[in-house]
């Protein structure tokens, strides 16, 4: 069984759906609102589990309903949260989400993520041994991510940095991680002086960039290739991202090259979509075996 570490956000998901989002100044009636898991790194972790993996989530969370709600959701989805911290000076993360014209808009409160501190993160680490691949994304401290990055490379141990939400990423960071997966409105920060084209040259088998229904770009080395997306009924696509990246860990951590790897993770992200909620529609390892047979 591969043995994955998430470090990341851990969040509560307020979700709207509305037929339309509301302009500036303006109110819409909307016609739902849930309360579900969330956060980029929560995600991770379920959508690992549900692949197969033997998951480690590290992270904080308030001491709140929503913080216990949290950690209670990781363990029902058999996550180990050994390494998940109560705090009491700061709430637990929020990400308020609308749902309206087939997409989503969001804006994360980070609460206790923003706890997340290197040390926190790398003594974490240290304590986990045996680790094939570290999962990682940006809704907590960037010099966390930072140091994450430099501390895994030094103990040869592969990184995903997904990078998201976006924000620039220092030249030792993007070096140190042994694998990215922007969006092209990441990548396009990540890379500012280069096209997506020299982007993906420079970066070959390593970059992997996610065009949404398009499917997934990168270069092999010698060309850019683009694995397709499988067609889906989308219901709604948060936590498409996530899952995304949790299949591709878990299928370069069984050693799958990265051509099977992608479509892997293609496969789980079209499945997820197809429910409401971002771990609403993340796949277990059958339903995504059975897809791809
Ligand atoms: O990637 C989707 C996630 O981003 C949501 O679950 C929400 O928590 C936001 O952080």
């Amino acid at each position: 069984m591969s043995e994955i570490c998430v470090i990341g956000s851990c969040s509560m998901d307020l979700v709207v759906t509305s037929e339309r989002r509301p302009k500036a100044g303006e109110t819409v009636l909307g016609t739902d609102f849930q309360t579900v898991p969330g956060g980029k790194g929560a995600n991770q972790a379920v959508a690992a589990s549900r692949l197969g993996a033997n998951v480690y989530m590290v992270g904080k969370a308030g001491n709140d309903s929503y913080g216990k709600a949290i950690i209670e959701n990781l363990k029902a989805n058999g996550v180990n949260t050994d390494h998940m911290e109560t705090v009491t000076h700061k709430k637990s993360g929020t990400a308020h989400i609308v749902l309206a014209e087939g997409d989503n808009s969001i804006v994360v409160v980070k609460g206790a993520n923003d706890d997340i501190s290197p040390d926190y993160a790398k003594s974490a680490l240290a304590k986990l041994p045996g680790i094939d691949i570290v999962l990682i994304q940006q809704e907590i401290p960037e010099e966390t991510v930072e140091e994450v990055c430099s501390y895994c490379r030094a103990q040869q141990i592969p990184v995903i940095l997904n990078p998201a939400p976006a924000r620039p990423l220092k030249q030792s960071t993007i070096e140190d991680a042994a694998y990215l997966t922007p969006n092209e409105h990441e990548a396009s920060i990540l890379f500012p002086d280069r096209t997506k084209e020299e982007a993906l040259a420079g970066y070959p088998g390593k970059l992997f960039i996610t065009e949404g229904k398009q499917g997934v770009r990168y270069s092999d080395g010698t060309a850019e290739r683009l694995i397709p997306a499988f067609p889906a009924e989308a219901v709604d696509t948060t936590g498409a991202g996530d899952t995304f990246n949790a299949a591709l860990a878990v299928a370069l951590a069984e050693g799958r090259d990265i051509e099977q790897a992608l479509l892997f993770a293609n496969r789980a992200a079209s499945l997820s979509v197809q429910h409401f909620g971002a771990q609403g529609g993340m796949p277990a390892r059958k339903e995504v075996e059975e897809l791809l047979s």
